[in-house]
């Protein structure tokens, strides 16, 4: 996939390159936490409750998990999540804050660090901008187990970054034609992606990057479970048949009127309403998500992961 690199000057992307080849070298140091990127084609589709409902169900399953709102356009996991930040990773990457103010303790016993509206473009920060998220990244990675990634709508070069630095992809699809169309459309561009190595070049050229684990699609707003297995097979199937990869299965959530009134009341649907049909279908997702987690992830960083796009 051609992602263009946007930087302002060749001086800084010089710069960028060598502190991205910096994170290369250090890269086997440690250990790295496993990272889901939630993403979609269509807009609106259910990816924020997706996101925070699904970090509340694994951490109750005993993992560290950091929930990151990383929709740069409509950053709004904090309602959903219902907490009133202070900090924002924005504020922290300009340094007026220190990065650790922007890493708050969340309902569910997550950690959630607030969305960044005002951040254009992840290729265009700063240098300074880019190691302090090279400082709020390890940081997370050091504490947390699993890093979930609240992603913006489309394929836009962000997106695209994010799905790629990921050990699990999540499309968010509904039962809509336009959603399904959209959603191929982000598999497809992914599988482009993978053919190429996730690094923007041909295959063999770019940086050796480490293949993220898996792409899946988890349908939203089924009205039965039949619908949400049929838009799946769909799906799916034209991956296999057209683009020759597998894309996993992380199961549908009911459409239920349980999830605005949780929303309404700024509580996560699967703490305020544990029991209904919105929030079994997302433990059944967090059951077979937590079943990968043990799997060996990436053996690098996730700022490296992100930034090995830009260059
Ligand atoms: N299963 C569901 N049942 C009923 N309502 C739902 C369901 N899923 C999501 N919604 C509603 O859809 C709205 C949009 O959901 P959400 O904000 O999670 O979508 P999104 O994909 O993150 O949107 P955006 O692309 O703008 O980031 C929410 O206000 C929520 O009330
Ligand atoms: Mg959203």
């Amino acid at each position: 996939m051609a992602i263009n690199n946007s930087l302002g000057g060749t001086d800084q992307a010089q710069r960028l390159r060598n502190l991205v080849l910096q994170c290369e070298h250090a890269a086997d140091a440690g250990r790295h936490a496993h990272v889901i990127a939630v993403c979609s084609g269509k807009g609106g589709v259910g990816k924020t409750l997706i996101s925070v409902n699904l970090s509340i169900a694994l951490a109750a399953r005993g993992h560290r998990v950091a929930l990151i709102d990383m929709d740069l356009g409509l950053a709004n996991a904090d309602i959903v999540l219902g907490v009133e930040p202070t900090c924002t990773w924005s504020e922290a990457l300009s340094g007026k804050r220190p990065v650790t103010d922007c890493i708050i303790q969340a309902p569910g016993d997550i950690a959630f660090i607030p969305g960044a509206s005002g951040v254009a473009r992840i290729a265009n920060l700063s240098e300074f901008e880019r190691h302090q998220l090279l400082a709020l990244m390890e940081r997370i990675e050091q504490r947390y187990d699993v890093v979930v990634l609240d992603c913006g709508a489309g394929i836009s070069q962000n997106v695209m970054a994010l799905a790629a630095s990921a050990d699990t992809v999540l499309v968010v699809a509904t039962p809509e034609p336009t959603s399904i169309t959209d959603a191929y459309a982000m598999v497809k561009t992914f599988s482009r992606m993978e053919r190429e190595g996730y690094t923007g070049k041909p295959a063999g050229t770019g940086h050796p990057g480490s293949p993220a684990s898996g792409l899946g699609i988890i349908v939203n707003y089924a009205d039965t479970r039949r619908e949400g297995q049929e838009t799946f097979e769909r799906l799916a199937g034209t991956a296999a048949r057209f683009l020759h990869i597998p894309v996993s299965d992380y199961g549908c959530i009911l459409r239920d009127d349980h999830v605005p009134a949780a929303i309404r009341q700024r509580r996560p649907v699967v703490l305020r309403y544990p029991r209904c049909p919105a929030s079994s279908c997302i433990m059944a997702s967090a059951i077979k998500l937590s079943s990968e987690l043990g799997r060996p992830g990436s053996s690098q960083g996730l700022f490296y992961r992100v930034m090995r796009m830009f260059v």
